[in-house]
């Protein structure tokens, strides 16, 4: 495993990490969970991304009852927990969130936090981020509330989730102006269909304020891999009961183009010894400003065949990225 600082601090994070969207759960039963933890854990990574929205919230549960079985110490991973949707599911309208149960006010901020911990069944997350801009939001409030979690040793590190480039430059200059500590990360999408916020949007939050980067799915939920080259299977990610919503945010409109694109990157791959998936992860690895990619993994043997993109990394020299690129213009 490769570890990197994230952004200006000096904690040391896996250059993979392992995700529990969807997946822990659905694709992934507590066994299943289990095993794939283990499998991360003893290869070297050491950062396990959730939200209070996956699941419900089962899926921190399910991350955090692994953990405690694998009897992994406190002090050799970290976990993320986000907040905003709330625990219920924002895709049904049974059971919805009540208003103080969801948003960026400081009672609701609180409480998922605490929330998180319980679930997590710890005293601390490494990570704690506001999943997305919420309109009318108050950056006072969210910056002195994630200030005070921190203070009360809840939270080590703070940031954000998709958020635009000024907003995170709002919160960062507030934090400084009232000598609070700033947001440390964002995690943005980012792969071969969606570059333009990580390589141009942040640029000027990476080098200036040292914003680390946490990114998402690196095989845009499988079609990178060649997952959907002939369909959607039943068994996959763009099947599974309740997310019939995910095939029109991965595909854009643009299905035919994607996978013909993620079609060709194949002989990329096969020229160096590579899959698919191997080749897109270690394409999102390679770039510096990207302190952790984010995997979801629906096997042992998924997790497996992606580790090996770090085998692949010294190859994607400036030919390989150059034909790469030609192919997702
Ligand atoms: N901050 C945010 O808003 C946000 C949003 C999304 C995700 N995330 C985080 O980022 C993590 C990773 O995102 P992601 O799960 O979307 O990553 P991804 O790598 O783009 O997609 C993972 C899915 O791709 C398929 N796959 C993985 N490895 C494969 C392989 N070797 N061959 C073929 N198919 C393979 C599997 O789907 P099948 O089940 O179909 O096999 C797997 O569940 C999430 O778990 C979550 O923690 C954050």
């Amino acid at each position: 495993m490769q570890y990197r600082s994230l952004g200006s601090s000096s904690l040391q994070l896996s250059v993979l990490s392992f995700g529990s969207w969807i997946t822990f759960g659905t694709r992934l039963d507590q066994r299943g969970t289990n095993e794939c933890l283990a499998c991360a854990f003893d290869h070297g990574i050491n950062f396990f991304d959730s939200a209070e929205v996956y699941l419900g919230g089962e899926a921190e549960r399910m991350l955090g009852r692994g953990i405690e079985s694998l009897g992994w110490s406190r002090d050799s991973y970290c976990i993320s927990s986000k907040v905003l949707f709330g625990t219920a599911d924002n895709h049904s309208t049974a059971n919805p969130s009540r208003p103080t149960q969801q948003g960026l006010s400081r009672k609701h901020i609180t409480e998922a936090c605490n929330q998180a911990l319980q679930r997590f069944g710890v005293d601390y997350l490494d990570f704690y981020l506001c999943h997305r801009p919420e309109p009318g939001m108050s950056t006072a409030e969210i910056a002195w509330t994630m200030n005070t979690l921190i203070q009360q040793g809840k939270v080590l590190h703070w940031g954000t989730s998709e958020w635009p480039a000024e907003d995170i430059l709002r919160l960062i200059e507030f934090c400084q102006q009232n000598c609070l500590i700033p947001p440390q990360l964002e995690q943005p999408q980012y792969n071969l269909f969606h570059r333009k916020r990580v390589e141009r949007e942040y640029q000027p939050l990476i080098h200036e304020h040292g914003l680390g980067l946490t990114t998402w799915s690196p095989l845009a939920s499988g079609v990178l891999a060649g997952r959907y080259d002939e369909g959607i299977a039943v068994d996959s990610r763009l099947a599974t009961e309740g997310f019939s919503w995910l095939e029109d945010f991965v595909f854009e409109n643009k299905r035919d183009e994607r996978i013909e694109a993620a079609k060709r990157i194949k002989t990329i791959a096969d020229e160096l010894g590579a899959t698919r998936a191997q080749l897109a992860l270690a394409w999102a690895i390679k770039n510096e400003a990207v302190t952790s990619v984010l995997i979801g993994a629906s096997s042992v043997a998924q997790l497996q065949e992606n580790l090996g993109a770090l085998d692949v990394l010294p190859k994607l020299e400036n030919a390989v990225l150059r034909k790469i690129d030609e192919n997702f213009r």
